[in-house]
């Protein structure tokens, strides 16, 4: 990005990948901005150099074109005002509105043309076409969304091999962070998962297990790994066709995993709960969350360490009954943290947790803005979009 401030942006456009995907409740609020305020220095330094500003963003997965609740007007309107300066949302297909030398204009949800996510280059590549038209050849891109670099996608990797095309200041710090991870991490280093299926997570753990010292699973997933150590696991989320794999992984030995669960007769902030070993998983009840036990487990073992990477929660944590044991595991990370160890959480969910429980998120050294993205990078997986400006 520097280095095309140093060129004169002055009156040039610049399209700008933002990842803007954050979650909205029911009423279409935004329940956790931390996208939009990491998006925003990238946005304001092209302003401030007097740049026209098209910003490209997804919002969910939107199947059926333009739809109201796939709608980004609730971001354009937070995003101005964070920035104390009006944002226009701009309808896709159509030209833009004038626009003056600082102005910033959002491009409706880029989803809404299927074109964006198609698998298909020619598609996508004609989509990609328009949108470098709506701006000119003589435009510059700037990539900044790293939540979605590892999608190869019209705005994200299609448009980079059109235009003139830069990293943003988000992507580079989010990769800077994450090949401390990859390089040399001081020891012990530790990775955190949880969310609810090992089949979203399988590449990461076995890409991960040869680095890491140990590898604490929470969250739904691991009662298909306590499924593969032979506990009856009740109603718990259960994917029987991970146990074979989950009983490999163990064989590493080591993964370290929950020695008590918070069980519930329901899915339900009111539902019955108790607290149980995993040995006593009861057949209608489910496990909603880690128990304490197993939070002074990881706990100790996370105080302990120099290097973590936390991704996924370790249970129902938007239910209050469910939420100690991510608490607990993040409380851990935050003092690790303060006690020297290198932290980094990866995802939208922990993110968002974080924020969610209170917790400090200066806490922590890094949070990161991507989910899949941050997984992807670990496992070593090329990613499309920042290949692309690689390649330039
Ligand atoms: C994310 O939320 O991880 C990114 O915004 C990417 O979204 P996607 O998984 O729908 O591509």
């Amino acid at each position: 990005l520097d280095d095309l401030l140093d060129e004169d942006v002055q009156g040039r456009y610049v399209l700008v990948r933002s990842d803007l995907n954050v979650p909205l409740d029911d009423d279409r609020t935004i329940t956790d901005d931390g996208r939009i305020k990491a998006s925003i220095p990238t946005i304001t330094a092209l302003a401030e150099a007097g740049a026209l500003v098209v910003i490209m963003a997804h919002l969910g997965r939107p199947k059926n074109g333009p739809e109201d609740k796939y709608s980004l007007a609730p971001v354009a309107e937070r995003l101005g005002d964070l920035r104390a300066a009006p944002v226009r949302l701009a309808e896709l297909g159509k030209e833009l509105p004038n626009m003056a030398a600082g102005d910033v204009v959002l491009l409706e949800n880029i989803r809404f043309d299927p074109r964006e996510t198609s698998k298909d280059d020619a598609e996508r590549g004609a989509f990609a076409d328009e949108l470098v038209a709506l701006v000119g050849d003589d435009a510059a891109f700037v990539s900044d969304g790293f939540g979605v670099v590892h999608r190869e996608q019209a705005s994200v990797y299609d448009v980079a091999q059109r235009l003139d095309s830069y990293a943003g200041g988000l992507v580079l710090s989010e990769v800077e962070v994450l090949r401390t991870l990859t390089g040399s991490p001081e020891r012990p280093y530790n990775v955190v998962l949880g969310g609810s299926k090992v089949s979203d997570k399988l590449a990461v753990i076995e890409a991960l297990l040869p680095s890491v010292d140990q590898l604490l699973v929470g969250g739904g997933m691991c009662f298909t790994f306590l499924a593969a150590q032979g506990h009856g696991v009740g109603s718990s989320l259960l994917e029987a066709d991970q146990v074979d794999n989950c009983r490999r992984l163990l064989d590493s030995g080591k993964i370290v995993l929950p020695v008590d669960v918070v069980v519930a007769d329901a899915f339900s902030a009111d539902a019955n709960t108790r607290t149980v070993p995993v040995e006593g998983i009861e057949d209608g009840w489910s496990g909603l969350d880690i128990g304490p036990d197993s939070v002074s487990v990881f706990g100790s073992l996370l105080r302990a360490t120099k290097t973590v990477f936390w991704n996924g929660p370790m249970g129902v944590f938007e239910m209050a009954p469910f939420a100690e044991g991510t608490r607990g595991v993040a409380q851990a990370i935050v003092d690790a943290t303060a006690a020297g160890a290198f932290s980094v959480v990866g995802g939208g969910d922990s993110a968002a947790a974080v924020r969610a429980l209170g917790l400090p998120e200066d806490g922590f050294s890094h949070i990161s803005t991507g989910g899949g993205a941050s997984l992807e990078f670990l496992e070593g997986e090329t990613l499309p979009g920042v290949a692309v400006l690689e390649e330039q």
